[in-house]
């Protein structure tokens, strides 16, 4: 009984009862108490009506003795203490002794009738004392309030106990396995041992629809996971199509060596100047040509693989993979890296860290390419600090606005046009990070100044801790 509901029932309980005690106890004693004094003052009235006559007449014969005895036999009895008479002569006979408190003192006349004449010959005070009717009363109310007390905490114990078994027990137990409910366990539905087996108990309805969130959380687990699968294969579509665009940008150079030196061989072979040396200088260009596409053909056919184990790599190794997969588009618009790479290994899946790279690089490059009139930038920056490796990129292409920065890792959030943008990029970049690598991936606009001019754009930091364990759980896109 930890929880603070029982507590303050068991005290309601136990005040309830005690006041319902208290009440009950108090109308015992005043009906004992009135039904002790009526029967006292009745056998007080009886001495009027039975005893009288008799000692009147023994008083109207003078008999000293008669009256004397009459008095003793008065106060023989249990409750009469004391009795007089008291005669027409102011002569009086006394037995017993005179008390002041606890008392009821009665009078009576004494009458005689001579000649159908009533004529009043003495009085008779009567004490009766109530000590003893008291002392009866005190130890009746003493045993009234034990039972009851000894009632009453039976009554609360047995409240304690049935409300423990039949509501606080199941009611922790519910409160236990909701404390531990997480996704490993989410199959394992909430039994309580009910004693009573009606459907619509309290228990059983609450038990029932903490059972039927749990199936609707599994339901909706369900569904999100089929979402994010769908992004995840959206996101590498997207990347798949930015490929295909830089792979046809790297072939179009070897493509036209190919073209115009078979158009040599053949302007040649017309003209008669074929000889074997110049043969063997063309087929060498070509041959060198299409080594040059198989190569890009590997490097992206690399990137596609699926991810196996994670392992432990070198930043820079992944940013020079990222390069060969996205050069030419920025040596085409005339974009400039500059490098600032610490040698710093970290533990992962390596194509997933391209994967972040090219699209924050692609982002930088749309922006850039928007820009007119002045030098187009992206500094990188690898380093280690407070047992984090920080990896910076920053462009020169005036930053995000204010209004849509917080939005940029939304999924399918993007300002590009339709046929460019698809809003997911950002969105798997930042899963990947905290999800897969466990760390961080932020922006913010940054003012700066590079060789003695003031740019803005946006800066993209991703940090991750060194100390990552090795035997970590393997988790998949
Ligand atoms: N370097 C950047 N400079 C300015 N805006 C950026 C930059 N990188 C991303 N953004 C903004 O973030 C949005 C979301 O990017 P992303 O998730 O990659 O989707 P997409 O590139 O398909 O639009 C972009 O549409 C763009 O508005
Ligand atoms: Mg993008």
């Amino acid at each position: 009984m930890q929880n603070k509901i029982s507590y303050k029932l068991i005290f309601l309980i136990f005040l309830i009862s005690l006041v319902v005690t208290s009440i009950s106890v108090y109308i015992q004693i005043k009906k004992q108490y009135e039904n002790q004094l009526n029967s006292f003052e009745k056998s007080l009235n009886s001495i009027e009506k039975n005893q009288v006559p008799i000692l009147s007449q023994s008083l109207w014969n003078i008999d000293d003795l008669a009256v004397n005895i009459f008095l003793k036999n008065l106060v023989n009895n249990e409750k009469v203490i004391y009795a007089e008479i008291i005669e027409n002569d102011e002569k009086t006979i006394s037995v017993g002794k005179i008390k002041k408190i606890n008392i009821i003192k009665k009078e009576f006349e004494i009458e005689k009738v001579i000649d159908s004449k009533i004529h009043k010959i003495g009085e008779l005070i009567v004490i009766a004392d109530l000590a003893p009717m008291y002392k009866e009363l005190k130890s009746n109310v003493i045993s009234i309030i034990f039972t009851e007390i000894i009632k009453m905490l039976l009554i609360s114990l047995s409240i304690i106990f049935f409300m423990k078994k039949l509501l606080t027990n199941p009611l922790e137990k519910m409160a236990l396995y909701a404390n531990q409910l997480s996704l490993e366990n989410l199959h394992k539905p909430l039994k309580i041992n009910n004693t009573t087996k009606a459907k619509f108990n309290e228990l059983n309805i609450l038990t029932e629809s903490i059972n039927t969130m749990r199936v609707n959380l599994i339901k909706q687990i369900n569904q999100s996971e089929e979402k994010n699968n769908i992004l995840a294969q959206q996101s590498k579509l997207a990347a798949m199509g930015e490929m295909i665009g830089n792979i046809a940008h790297q072939w179009r150079q070897p493509l036209s060596l190919i073209t115009t030196t078979a158009s040599g061989i053949k302007l040649n072979y017309e003209i008669g100047a074929l000889d074997k040396e110049k043969v063997d200088n063309y087929t060498s260009k070509i041959i060198n040509s299409a080594y040059y596409l198989s190569d890009t053909i590997d490097d992206f056919k690399d990137f596609f693989k699926p991810n196996k184990n994670k392992k432990y790599f070198k930043i820079s190794n992944a940013f020079e993979r990222t390069f060969t997969l996205l050069n030419s588009q920025f040596i085409n618009n005339n974009i400039s890296f500059i490098k600032n790479i610490e040698d710093i290994e970290i533990y992962g899946f390596e194509n997933e860290l391209i994967q972040v790279l090219i699209n924050i690089l692609n982002n930088a490059k749309d922006e850039l390419i928007n820009k007119k009139d002045q030098k187009l930038f992206i500094f990188i920056d690898v380093f280690f600090k407070d047992n984090n490796v920080c990896i910076c990129i920053k462009d020169n292409a005036g930053g995000i606005e204010d209004s849509v920065i917080n939005r940029i890792f939304e999924p399918y959030f993007t300002t590009k046009h339709q046929s460019q943008g698809t809003g997911i990029g950002l969105y798997m970049s930042e899963e990947i990070v905290s999800k897969h690598m466990k760390g961080k991936l932020s922006v913010q606009n940054v003012d700066f100044e590079y060789e003695h001019i003031n740019y803005k754009g946006a800066e993209f930091k991703i940090v991750i801790n060194k100390n990552e364990k090795k035997d970590q759980k393997l988790e998949d896109i």
